[in-house]
Order: C-alpha cells, then sequence, then structure tokens
C-alpha cells in the first residue's frame, strides 16, 4: 500500500528504511516536513507519480535512494540545493527531462540517475543526451548568442570540475599511499605481488573469514616468514571503498596493545585491470572471541583446560575496555568503532585480546564535546553493524556493544538466540536474576569443579562484572557509564 501521510509528522525520525517492499502510489508530499530525517531508503518498492519537490526542504538528508521504482516526472531542482546530501540515487525509474547540475548533481560519484530513458542534460560525465533546446521567434538572437556563450562556458566549467574531481582523486588516493610507510614499523615492505604469492593466489584454503566489505586469508611472508592476516577488500561492493579508507583512516594514528595491529596495506591494480586493496595485520593465533567461546560447544572431547577460565574471560573483557577507552577519550577526535561483536575480538598467543576490523569507524568531533542525547552529534553515525550488538548512537552504541559482550562472554549465550524473544533480552534475563540467581545462569563450565572457598569469591566476581556491563547495556544512552567509568570499574574487580 501507499506510505501514509501522516509520516510527515515524525518530526525525530532520523532514518526510513523501507527497500524492498510493495509499497505504490506516490511519496506523500508531506515527507519533506520530517526536519530530522537523514537517511531515506524506499529503493525496491512501486512507488510511482513525481518526486515531490518538499524533500528539498530536508536539510540534514545525507542518502536519499529511491531507485528501483516507478517514478516519473522531472527530477525536482531543489535536491541540488541539499547541502549534506552525500548519495543520492535515483536510477531505475522512469523520471525525465533535464537534470539539474546543482549540488549533488555535479558529483557523479555520488549520484545516480541511470536506467531513466527520458533524461537529459545534467554533468557532462552522466553522458546523457542534451536537452533540447526550444527557440522562440522572439527569443532567437538572444538563443544564438546563448549557445555561442554560454555552452563553451559551460562546458569549460564541466571540464574544470571534471578535471577537479579527478585531482581530488588522484590527492585522495596519493594521500592513502603516501601514508603506507607509517604503518611499516619495523616491517619489511612488500608489495601486492608479495601478499599474493604469501596467501598462495589468495586460495580459498587461507579463507580465515569474510565479512561485508571483505575477506581475511592467512599468509606467510615470503622475505621474513611473518604470519599475517590479509584483508582483501571486494571493491565491487558498493561501500567496500569507504570501507577501506575508513580503516586506513581510524588506523593510520592509533597505536595501543589491544588494538589489532596494522603492519601496511596495499592498493594497486591487478592483473585483470581491477582496483586491489588490502590491509596487512599481524596474525592473530587464537582466533577470535567468538570462536573461542562456540567452538567448544558440542565438542565432547575438549578438556577443561581448553575451557577458557574466568580469569581469562576477565582479562579479555579489560583488554577490551582499555582498548574502547583509548578510542573513545585519548584521540584528537574520538573514534566510535561501530561494529563491535566478539567476532572482531582477536586474540594473541599470551591471549590477549585486541579489537579489530573498523571498516565501520566513525570519528567524532571532539573528545571533549558531549556524546550523548544530542541528535546532532549522531548526525554523522549510521546504523550498521551486526543485528544482536549494535544501538544507533555513536559512543553510547559502542558502549552497549560493549556491554552485550561483556555479558554474553560470561553466560556464554548469544543475545540473538532463540531464548531472548518477546521481551526477554539478555540483559533482562541478567536483571531477572541479579544477584542470587546468577551462579544458575553463567556458564556452567566457570563455576564447575571450584572449590567453594573460591567459587565464593568467584561469585562476587562474577556479580560485580555483570553489574557494569547491565549498566552499558540497560541504562539510557545519556546514562550510560562512559569507558573511562567501565574500564576503571573492572580494572577495580
Ligand atoms: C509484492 O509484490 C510481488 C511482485 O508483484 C508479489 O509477488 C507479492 O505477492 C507481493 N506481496 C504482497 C505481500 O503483496
Ligand atoms: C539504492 O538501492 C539499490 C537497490 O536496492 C542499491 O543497489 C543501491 O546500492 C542503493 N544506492 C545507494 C547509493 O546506496
Ligand atoms: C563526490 O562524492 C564522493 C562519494 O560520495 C565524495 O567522496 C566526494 O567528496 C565528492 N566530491 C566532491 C567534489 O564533492
Amino acid at each position: 500500500g501507499p506510505l501514509p501521510t501522516e509520516v510527515g509528522r515524525a518530526k525525530q525520525l532520523q532514518y526510513l528504511y523501507l527497500s524492498s517492499n510493495n509499497l505504490s502510489s506516490g511519496i506523500p508530499d508531506t515527507l519533506g516536513n520530517c526536519d530530522s530525517m537523514e537517511y531515506i531508503e524506499l529503493d525496491q518498492n512501486f512507488l510511482s507519480g513525481s518526486i515531490p519537490a518538499s524533500l528539498g526542504s530536508i536539510r540534514n538528508l545525507q542518502v536519499l535512494n529511491v531507485s528501483h521504482n516507478r517514478l516519473s516526472g522531472s527530477i525536482p531542482k531543489s535536491i541540488g540545493s541539499l547541502m549534506y546530501l552525500e548519495q543520492l540515487d535515483l536510477s531505475f525509474n522512469r523520471l525525465e527531462g533535464e537534470v539539474p547540475e546543482i549540488g549533488i548533481f555535479k558529483n557523479v560519484t555520488a549520484s545516480w540517475v541511470d536506467g531513466n530513458k527520458g533524461l537529459c542534460g545534467g554533468a557532462a560525465k552522466l553522458h546523457l543526451p542534451a536537452c533540447p533546446v526550444i527557440p522562440s521567434n522572439s527569443t532567437k538572437h538572444v538563443t544564438s548568442t546563448v549557445l555561442k556563450v554560454v555552452i563553451p562556458l559551460v562546458s569549460m566549467v564541466s571540464l574544470a570540475v571534471v578535471i577537479s574531481v579527478l585531482l581530488f582523486w588522484r590527492r585522495k588516493r596519493k594521500k592513502i599511499y603516501m601514508s603506507l610507510p607509517s604503518f611499516g614499523r619495523k616491517f619489511p615492505r612488500v608489495s601486492c605481488h608479495d601478499l599474493d604469492r604469501a596467501t598462495d593466489g589468495f586460495s580459498t584454503s587461507n579463507l580465515i573469514g569474510r565479512g561485508g566489505y571483505s575477506s581475511v586469508y592467512k599468509g606467510r611472508l615470503l622475505q621474513d616468514g611473518t604470519i599475517v592476516a590479509v584483508k582483501v577488500f571486494t571493491l565491487e561492493t558498493r561501500g567496500a571503498q569507504k570501507s577501506f579508507i575508513a580503516e586506513c583512516n581510524a588506523l593510520r594514528n592509533v597505536r595501543h596493545r589491544n588494538l589489532d595491529p596494522i603492519l601496511t596495506a596495499c592498493s594497486s591494480i591487478d592483473s585483470k585491470g581491477n582496483d586491489f586493496k588490502a590491509l596487512v595485520y599481524e596474525f592473530m593465533p587464537k582466533g577470535d572471541l567468538h570462536a573461542l567461546l562456540y567452538s567448544a560447544l558440542g565438542d565432547e572431547n575438549t578438556s577443561n583446560s581448553e575451557r577458557i577460565t574466568l580469569a581469562q574471560r576477565l582479562s579479555i573483557v579489560v583488554d577490551v575496555a582499555d582498548a574502547l577507552e583509548y578510542l573513545h577519550h585519548d584521540n584528537q577526535g574520538a573514534i566510535v568503532h561501530c561494529d563491535l561483536k566478539p567476532s572482531n575480538i582477536l586474540l594473541d598467543d599470551n591471549m590477549t585480546a585486541h579489537v579489530g576490523d573498523f571498516g565501520l569507524a566513525r570519528f567524532k568531533a571532539g573528545p571533549t564535546q558531549s556524546y550523548f542525547g544530542d541528535s546532532n552529534s549522531a548526525s554523522s553515525t549510521v546504523i550498521k553493524g551486526t543485528i544482536g550488538y549494535v544501538a544507533p548512537v555513536s559512543v553510547a552504541g559502542d558502549i552497549y556493544s560493549y556491554g552485550i559482550i561483556l555479558l554474553e562472554t560470561f553466560l556464554r549465550k548469544r543475545p540473538t538466540e532463540d531464548m531472548f524473544k518477546d521481551g526477554l533480552s539478555i540483559t533482562n534475563f541478567v536483571e531477572m536474576n541479579f544477584p542470587a540467581g546468577i551462579s544458575q545462569i553463567v556458564d556452567s563450565d566457570l563455576l564447575q569443579d571450584r572449590p567453594v572457598a573460591t567459587k565464593e569469591k568467584d561469585l562476587d566476581c562474577l556479580v560485580s562484572v555483570l553489574n557494569v556491563g547491565f549498566c552499558c547495556t540497560k541504562l539510557s544512552p545519556s546514562e550510560r557509564p562512559n569507558m573511562h567509568e567501565v574500564a576503571a570499574s573492572l580494572h577495580g574487580v
């Protein structure tokens, strides 16, 4: 059915994700009243009618995707005046008429209009046919002057725009290239070719992980035998390029014992002429926390010594808290990880935890500003990440994810488990059993076969730790402790 006109009353709504439904009729005019809106994704529906010009009054709009619909009519020029618009996808509709040449429309890498038969004009790079000029008798002279003067001028300006966009890209690329040596602390220089050989041509037998934007391979460098993890970005996936850049930027200036250290990066063109981008990390032999928690499950042969002890789990959550405290507070401009989950927590030989996978990381303005509650400060954050661990409020979101991971580590229960539904979450579950029932709900491995005296101490410790996790997840974003406080409490335990 149609998108109701009442949507315009949702003044606080920031994200409207209704992709791949069966919405029909027109996009209501009233949508333009949603002042807080940042993301509108209505792609893959059956929307018809024209795009309302009122969308041009949603000041904060960053992404508008109405591709794969049946929208007709012309493109409202007002969209070109949206200052914060970063991506505009109007592709595969029935739009016609002139493509505006202002704002987002000037940037052909950020706006998509392909798959519309009737469009003309627009930035030269779009290669659309020129719009027909309809001369009327009285203005014939003017028109010919326009043709003689304006067209060369417009072509020169578009050429200049194209050249400056190209220069801009080159500079951006160069920046990535130039930053590479700073990664390579005491690390042999490797080429993309070396990486290819180190991983047997990125063979599937060396594949150790796969994410939305990348695949990770284990490899041994021929130079000095170092074992590395090579993360290759799947650049065909939209967003992968952004993810590579986000990760480079996030890791360029960070150094912390609990962050997965990046050794070098590599960016080139492969033998088939495709772009190739990869990041090289130290290999973490003990795998990730998710595998560690669950691989032993159902495996009869796992001896007690292979299970992770209370002390080890405590040390892991403290390591992660230290890493997050550093990211949130010790940088010029805090870094928000945005995708914390057990599989992004990697363990080295000494079982020291390292936070990895910064492909969704975001920078926040300054560490001194208020992180919470302010809806504007969250404007650079996108709801991405993995279901079960994500709350959509930037720094507070990282803290929430952290809390969930902490509870999960000691309960050995995934937040997405079947039992957590109909209002019961891992947080409520802990709350309901706190503190008397804690011994019943924690991972049974933890308290098994422990002498009575130690058991008591262990339980005290568990109660204190789970309380921290509980505060991170139960309290509202503005009341949540920050990572300074979280790390301090855990070190206390
Ligand atoms: C949605 O549209 C598709 C394609 O027209 C159709 O097959 C499907 O039944 C529709 N679903 C609903 C719930 O109407
Ligand atoms: C818009 O939606 C289409 C179809 O779902 C998708 O392929 C495309 O990547 C989206 N565009 C942007 C800019 O995200
Ligand atoms: C064009 O869009 C791309 C992708 O969103 C963005 O990175 C770039 O900064 C934009 N270029 C200009 C000149 O605004």
